[in-house]
Formats: C-alpha cells, structure tokens, sequence
C-alpha cells in the first residue's frame, strides 16, 4: 500500500543528516549519481513528489512544474537561485528557498584564494615546479604583484562581497565599492562602476546572476581595467563574458584572473581561458568546506521541513507566494 507521509525528492547525495532528518517525516528519493538528473528524470521523479531539494544546476521552470502537480517546495541548497524560475514558482503559489549566510565566509575565503593565487601567480607556480623548469632562484623569476598599497573593487554589495571587503585592511588594500544600494560601510567607499574598474588593482564579482548583471564584466569594462590588475569571479560566471575576459587576457590587456565560476559548467576542455596561464581555475568550489556544505544542506532540509508542516518556508525567496489569493491549499 502506497504510504500517505509526503514525498521529497533529493537531487544529488547530501553532506551531514539532512536526508535521515528529511525521511523521519517524509519518503525520501536521493538521485545516486554525481552528475544532476537529466530534466526528463527529474520530471519523472518530481511527479510525485510534495518537496524538491535541488542543487544550482537544476533548473526549475514552467515546463518541470508543470509535470509536478503536488510541489509544496523547492528548496535550493545554494544561495543563489537564478537556477529557479521565480515568476513561475510563485505563479503556482510554490515557495522557493535558498541558504543565505552559512556560505558567506567560506566563499569569502575562496576569493582571498583566488586573488593571491592571481596576483603571486601561484597556480603557475605549482605547474612550472612539476615540470621541472625550476632551474634556481632568479631575480626576475616568475614575479607577481603586490597586494599591500592597491586597490580592491567589489562589484556587487551583499553579504558575501561584504566578507571579502571585512579581510582587506589584513592586507593593506584600499576598499572601492559599487552596488545599486549603497549603505555606510566603514573603510568602504562608493563609487560608480567604471570609476572601480579604472582604480582597482583587483576587480572581485559579488552580484547576483540577474538580467541586468548577464555580461556586466564584457570588453568595455575589461578595457577600463588597468594592464597590470586581476579580475576574480565566485559569484556566477555569465556576470562576466568568457570570450571577451579570454581576449583580453590572451592579449596582456589584464594582468589575470581568477575564477571559480563559468558560463557553463564544467568548462569545456577546449575553452580558450585554459590555455593561459595568467588565469587561475577551480571548479565552482567557493562553499566547498565540510562544515559549510552540511549546513547549507542541513537550511536547505529546514526549509522542506517548515513547509511540510504547514508553516511559511524560513528562507523563502519568493514570499510573494504567501500573498492572497496567489496561496494553493496544501497537498494531501
Ligand atoms: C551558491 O550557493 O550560490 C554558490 O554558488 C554555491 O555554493
């Protein structure tokens, strides 16, 4: 006999005891691969299901919902959501969730990685050793740039960018900022982007993946930039215009980059970034702590919970759902 708990449906298998607290209540399905379930599979498995706990590469849009008449929830394991269709989660009264702050000094930590690693040319470095082309000290020997004295630019203001901002005065850096609603920061000053990107000596993306963001970072700004400054990217990779960065690396036009994400994911082999050296890769790992992935997990678990109990989801990103006459009765 079919059992009467609700069902949930997990896409990938998840740090910490998100799951067993998921199925003290619920029926849950966990998607065993590691590569996300195609979109005919998710379909499949989502058709029966009360809740979705999904991952950034899911995308969750009308033609999914759709074919999932019972969705209580979709909670994101991810702070950022451009992955789901907000307009028509809301449209069917679904809340939709993220995990807000438990990521933000992790992630915070990863761009610091990835500015040295830019600016000392570390992963270079580690190649060059491995090669067996370190032939003895030399003065002019693989030489980077200086950290202490320049000029960070955060492009995009929200916790995160605020993170990394908080770590600058450790290494001598200067604090430019930019973002639609700027709010008093100490040691923070404001300044309109092409102003940022002309006085920076390290350019770091922070800004949600919206329609205005989409290429931001294109060849115009890449031009502002001056020849010797590095561009870092750990918020969403179409912030940034792959081909143009490519270009404007392969020519010297920048001194490096260094990044974390990428218009699509993985990045091709044959991707033109890879074949230079003055950009460091990583492969969207900027939450990727023990402890942060459980907890990211774990809030993405709470949210499914809440909703199963009838209560408004903690970390809902569309609280227009909760809005009469928008509201749809809660499932069996
Ligand atoms: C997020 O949460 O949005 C990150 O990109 C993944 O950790």
């Amino acid at each position: 006999m079919a059992s009467d708990r609700p069902r949930v449906f997990v896409t990938r298998r998840l740090p910490g005891d998100a799951v067993e607290r998921l199925a003290a209540v619920a029926e849950v399905e966990v998607w065993p691969e590691r590569r996300p379930p195609p979109p005919e599979d998710l379909a499949r498995h989502g058709a029966d299901a009360d809740a979705l706990l999904v991952l950034l590469t899911d995308r969750v849009g009308g033609a999914l919902l759709d074919r999932c008449p019972r969705l209580r929830v979709v909670a994101n394991m991810a702070v950022g959501y451009d992955n789901l269709d907000l307009d028509e989660l809301t449209a069917r009264g679904i809340p939709a969730s993220n995990t807000p702050g438990v990521l933000t000094e992790t992630t915070a930590e990863l761009t610091w990685a990835l500015i040295l690693a830019a600016m000392r040319r570390v992963a270079e470095g580690d190649r060059v050793v491995r090669r067996g082309e370190w032939l003895t000290w030399e003065p002019d020997f693989l030489l980077g740039r200086d950290l202490a004295g320049g000029t960070l630019g955060i492009v995009g203001f929200g916790a995160i960018g605020a993170a990394v901002a908080r770590r600058a005065d450790a290494f001598g850096l200067r604090v430019v900022a930019w973002t639609p609603h700027p709010k008093l920061v100490d040691g923070v000053e404001w300044v309109e982007l092409d102003d940022l990107l002309a006085r920076a000596d390290v350019v770091s993306v922070h800004c949600a993946l919206t329609p205005a963001t989409r290429g931001l970072i294109g060849a115009r700004a890449l031009d502002l930039m001056k020849p010797s400054a590095v561009l870092v990217n750990t918020a969403r990779g179409p912030i940034v215009d792959q081909a143009a960065l490519a270009e404007a690396l392969r020519r010297r036009r920048i001194g490096g980059a260094g990044l974390d994400v990428f218009e699509t994911e993985p990045i091709a082999p044959d991707d033109p970034l890879l074949g230079l050296d003055n950009c460091v890769v990583v492969p969207h790992v900027g939450s990727a702590t023990v402890a942060t992935r459980g907890r990211m997990a774990g809030m993405a678990a709470d949210n499914i919970l809440a909703a199963l109990r009838g209560e408004q989801v903690p970390n809902c990103v569309n609280p227009a759902v909760y809005e009469e006459p928008r509201r749809r009765t809660p499932g069996p």
